[in-house]
């Protein structure tokens, strides 16, 4: 099969970088995939499919890392984002959308009470730990190594331009290690404002850690010993692990909730939801931003739950992923390599045995990608139901391609 190449993509980069610092930043930065084997911008995309501006096509396992998890341009989201478009999106007050996706939130939502709206996860999660500082009048805030709540500056991974003064007062632990984070609530004893958890750990570089039994309640009652508060972090998983929140899934009570990412199928739209004893504090905490209130990303949220609710979305998605785990280790046994597929099975991640660096992984991607397969070789993957079991059997058919390729340079 001859494999893609991205010319036009890489005089984009050159052009990029005169006039944005790096050229692309964050995450989507090029220098996060292997040079040569992926494209840098993207034209258009429909379902699980996207078009690279070289023509190339890609059946696509990053979602818009997560947000689009009933496919590109879902016409039952559109037509109600549509809609409301035609009506107006950012108004000089909130829209009538506004108590409609706060009910349906908190209604479908296990154990909350009230939600507040913002753009990105970051200020969900940032206005999280604003609420239980608040509520409780203690400063610190523990979160597990490794683990990823956003970019703003309290939690920011990369210490450049950030005095060390904003992270002050958070604190890190292992996650699943309970002896770990009993040592932190006895080092900062009457000071733990809240514990903030993913539903699972999901490091980037790294195999999916799913909780200990036993784990999530040991954490809660530690909360509770302490007058500390419980965030669960629900920012990538949402809507793909359990239509009421992922701490249904996985039987766990907190107080405080955050979404994002597939809340409205790629519009853009964060929230954060809480329980009635926080209420006043969540009252008290200021929040806004300008785009907080457009009205478009709600309508398309409120259609977005919609369909995942009436369709057995959540059951689907995780099926398509099963299938693409397994076939992905049959694929791999059979060239004779070791991997290791980790992770809820609608966002799963696939790691190689000895490849301490990531050179494995990122041959294997980089081989997947310039055959049309979009994998990330740090990042976990997510799925959508708009892929298709010819895309799951597509997808095996390359990997089988690229294991050879790995098995050949190992
Ligand atoms: C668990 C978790 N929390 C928070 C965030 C931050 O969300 P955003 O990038 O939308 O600010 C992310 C993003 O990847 C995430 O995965």
């Amino acid at each position: 099969m001859d494999t893609y190449t991205f010319k036009k993509s890489y005089e984009m980069l050159d052009e990029a970088k005169k006039y944005i610092p790096n050229g692309i930043y964050g995450p989507r930065s090029p220098m996060f995939l292997t040079f040569g084997s992926y494209p840098c911008f993207l034209e258009r995309g429909k379902g699980s499919h996207i078009w690279d501006v070289d023509g190339n096509e890609y059946i696509d396992y990053m979602c818009s890392f997560g947000t689009n998890i009933l496919g590109i341009g879902h016409e039952g989201v559109e037509s109600a984002a549509k809609q409301q478009m035609e009506r107006g999106n950012c108004f000089t007050l909130p829209s009538n959308r506004w108590n409609e996706l706060a009910k349906r939130l908190v209604e479908l939502t296990s154990g909350v009470d009230w939600t507040v709206f913002g753009k990105n996860g970051s200020d969900a999660t940032s206005y999280a730990i604003a609420v239980a500082r608040h509520h409780t009048k203690k400063r610190v805030i523990l979160t597990a190594n490794g683990a990823y709540h956003g970019a703003h500056f309290w939690n920011s991974h990369n210490p450049a331009g950030i005095p060390p003064e904003y992270q002050a007062f958070v604190e890190h632990f292992d996650f699943n290690d309970l002896d770990g984070i009993k040592a932190k609530f006895e080092e900062f004893s009457g000071d733990i404002a809240a514990v903030m958890l993913t539903p699972y750990h999901h490091p980037a570089m790294a195999d999916q850690v799913m909780p200990n039994k036993g784990y999530f309640d040991g954490v809660r009652e530690l909360c509770d010993k302490n007058g500390s508060l419980f965030i669960m972090d629900d920012i990538r998983c949402n809507f793909r692990l359990h239509i009421n929140g992922s701490h249904v899934f996985f039987g766990v009570k907190p107080d405080i909730v955050t979404m994002g990412k597939a809340m409205a199928n790629g519009h853009p739209i964060s929230a954060a939801l809480g329980t009635d004893e926080l209420r006043e504090a969540a009252e008290g905490v200021y929040f806004s931003g300008t785009h907080y209130f457009s009205a478009v990303p709600m309508a398309a949220a409120l259609a977005t739950m919609d369909i995942i609710e009436e369709e057995g979305v959540i059951e689907e998605v995780a099926k398509l992923g099963a299938m693409l785990k397994k076939g992905l280790k049959t694929a791999a046994e059979k060239s004779g390599i070791s991997v290791n597929l980790t992770g809820h099975d609608a966002i799963p991640f696939m790691t190689f045995a000895d490849d301490p660096v990531f050179d494995k992984n990122r041959l294997f991607c980089g081989e997947a990608a310039k055959r049309g397969i979009f994998f990330h070789p740090h990042h976990n993957w997510f799925l959508s139901s708009a892929h298709t079991d010819a895309d799951i059997e597509k997808s095996i058919g390359v990997a089988g391609e690229a294991f050879e390729i790995v098995k050949k340079a190992n």
